[in-house]
């Protein structure tokens, strides 16, 4: 069988490569991985009579991301044998051993050059056949093989981890045009097998599909709850669990993910998407008015310990989460957001249920289902969109936001329950456009993106036909 991957090497022992190479040594391979060796030595390094000839000075930045997998929370390491199965190196040393593994997972730092002049050097020393493949979270899958060999571009794509890769489900992987569909296959293959991901195929657009609707559809909601006057703690009420979305819901996941990486990400983005009707939204006055005082006063988020919200202690001792307030960028003890309209539905579990009663009940004037669905129209309306633009076909939308960001529902899923019709008004009326390929599958008499037959989805609809199509295996069980 072409493409079997037995020994795999990840370069860049970072925050992503050295939990990806946990992840893959936790599925029994052994696991090369390296970093660059340092340039200078750290003072102990120095009382040890070390040098930077020294193995363990070159090593050190791999030894030190497989040190912090070992240590991390989740833990990246199934257990003290996959440990066992990670060997640090440095990019100095051992670029010669890439020519023995089948696999090759690029986890640098996120900028062209460095990626550019890293593929070259690996073009020279891999075995014409072994795969490789560049972590990468925007940067275009196609750029970053411009110059290499034809075996390189033929074997070269995206395979795009979420963190932490051990628990997040979701596998984006990338093609480029050139490359062989063998490879595609034979990847997508082995990582649902091998490692347990749900794979998503995606075109080579900015951002792919996860983070290109999670950016926009996230900078959206600061801006929207902002605009409306709502507070950082009742945004967060109102757009976690009750919209299916984890507890983190917006201003929790923007401290986790980091406000200089989102607002990095947000405007690399809007550069690169000059075509799309929404973008503007990068650029909204509040959202960027409060995000570029953030970044000013350096409160970035967890990793420096305030951003939206500042863990303290109250006066009796007890740890408390204080809560930004962005007009005044003081923080605050937050008040539990009660929203009555909210907790009339919160008991009904299916999320249609819940969200169509929240909505109906709460009219046009609740404020909780106000904002609510001004959030869902937007989403709803963008996944329609650029959906045509980032996937090959609508389910692969819905896996993504599920397996990546683990929503209960995805937008086409969600819609469904929802009822198609019902919400094309709403979105209209909220003033966006509905995609045109949604009014011409609802004029062809589909009233659903997904065909059910016998309480199992057995089809999805094309947006180029307005047809269902069937669901590959046709055998998934869903709620
Ligand atoms: P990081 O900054 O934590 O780690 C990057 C590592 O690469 C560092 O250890 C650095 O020393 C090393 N490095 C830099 N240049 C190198 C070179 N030429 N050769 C060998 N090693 C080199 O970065 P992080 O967050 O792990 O990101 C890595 C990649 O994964 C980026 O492309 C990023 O966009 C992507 N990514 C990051 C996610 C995250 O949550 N942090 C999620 C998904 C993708």
């Amino acid at each position: 069988m072409p493409h079997q991957i037995h020994r795999v090497a990840v370069i860049g022992a970072g925050t992503m490569g050295a939990a990806i190479a946990a992840h893959v040594a936790n599925a029994g391979l052994p696991v090369l991985l390296l970093d660059v060796p340092p340039s200078t030595l750290t003072p102990n390094e120095e009382k040890n009579g070390l040098s930077l000839a020294s193995p363990a000075v070159r090593n050190r930045l791999a030894r030190l991301g497989f040190e912090r997998a070992q240590s991390s929370h989740p833990p990246a390491f199934a257990g003290p044998a996959a440990e066992q199965l990670i060997t640090p190196g440095n990019t100095e040393d051992d670029l010669p051993q890439l020519a023995g593994v089948d696999w090759i997972i690029e986890a640098i730092v996120e900028q062209l050059s460095p990626k550019l002049a890293l593929f070259e050097r690996l073009d020279a020393v891999r075995r014409p056949g072994s795969l490789i493949t560049t972590n990468t979270s925007g940067l275009p899958i196609a750029q970053l093989a411009a110059g290499r060999s034809a075996d390189f571009k033929r074997h070269f794509l995206g395979a795009h981890f979420f963190n932490p890769p051990r628990f997040m489900k979701l596998l984006e992987i990338i093609p480029t045009p050139a490359t062989d569909p063998a490879v595609v296959q034979a990847l997508s293959a082995f990582a649902a097998e091998r490692l347990d991901k749900g794979v998503v195929l995606c075109k080579d657009t900015p951002n792919f599909i996860g983070n290109r609707l999670f950016v926009v559809g996230y900078a959206h909601a600061v801006q929207t709850a902002l605009a409306g006057g709502y507070t950082v703690a009742e945004a967060d009420a109102l757009t976690g669990p009750l919209l299916g979305r984890p507890k983190t819901a917006t201003f929790r996941l923007l401290d986790l993910v980091g406000i200089d990486v989102f607002a990095f990400i947000a405007q690399n983005l809007f550069e690169l998407i000059p075509h799309d009707p929404y973008r503007e939204i990068l650029r909204a006055p509040q959202f960027t008015a409060l995000f570029s005082e953030l970044l000013r006063r350096g409160w970035l988020g967890n990793k420096r310990k305030q951003g939206f919200y500042k863990p303290d202690v109250d006066a009796a001792g007890q740890r408390v989460f204080k809560v930004l307030n962005p007009a005044t960028f003081e923080y605050q003890l937050p008040l539990p957001p009660h929203f009555e309209a909210v907790a009339a539905v919160a008991n009904i579990d299916d999320i249609g249920a819940r969200l169509s009663s929240l909505l109906s009940e709460g009219g046009v004037t609740d404020r909780a289902a106000q904002l609510v669905r001004s959030l869902l129209c937007f989403d709803l309306a963008y996944a329609a969109t650029v959906a045509p633009e980032i996937a090959y076909n609508l389910k692969s939308i819905d896996d993504d936001l599920r397996w990546g960001f683990n929503y209960e529902a995805g937008p086409f899923e969600l819609w469904d329950r929802l009822g198609v019709a019902n919400m094309v008004a709403a979105i209209e009326a909220a003033g966006h456009a509905v995609a045109p390929w949604v009014k011409t599958m609802l004029a062809a008499g589909v009233t659903h993106f997904y065909r059910r037959e016998a309480g199992r989805v057995t089809g999805v609809v094309n947006w180029d036909t307005g047809r269902y199509a069937d669901l590959p295996g046709n055998s998934e069980k869903r709620g």
